[in-house]
């Protein structure tokens, strides 16, 4: 796995636009507003957040709603370098495994900003999901 970031003014970018698009959730049940922003190797960037249902397994997470944004934007051949994920709690949350899942397919070598038990980390996505599953 290749060890590299991304500059901090871009990494703050993805962070400030994770804030504004978690103000826009579906998050009556919860009550736990997510955003993320993810950085595609074209340099653009897309923003998602959560959105759940009164039939709670058809909640979709931050995460995804951004990438399926971006998908729906350019297409499938995006290829994500970083996500960055915020709550409105200030509480840790790392991507769940079925958006790390979803992540990988993307952007396998996506680096993810993220709050962690002691404060903000960075990840890359095969730390987060080793042996990630691929359909070739
Ligand atoms: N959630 C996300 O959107 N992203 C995460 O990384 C963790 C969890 C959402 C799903 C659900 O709407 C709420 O947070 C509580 O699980």
């Amino acid at each position: 796995m290749r060890k590299r970031t991304v500059p901090t003014d871009v990494r703050e970018q993805l962070l400030t636009s994770a804030r504004k698009v978690m103000k826009n959730a579906h998050a009556p049940y919860s009550k736990f507003r997510v955003g993320a922003a993810i950085l595609t190797t074209s340099g653009e960037i897309f923003s998602g957040c959560n959105v759940e249902n009164a039939s709670y397994g058809m909640t979709n997470c931050a995460e995804r709603t951004a990438i399926f944004s971006a998908v729906a934007q350019l297409g499938p051949r995006i290829e994500i370098r970083a996500v960055a994920v915020t709550n409105d709690q200030g509480v840790p949350c790392a991507p769940c495994g079925a958006c790390r899942q979803v992540i990988y397919e993307f952007g396998p070598d996506a680096i993810i900003f993220f709050q962690g038990a002691k404060g903000p980390k960075q990840a890359h996505i095969k730390e987060l999901l080793p042996e990630g599953f691929r359909l070739q």
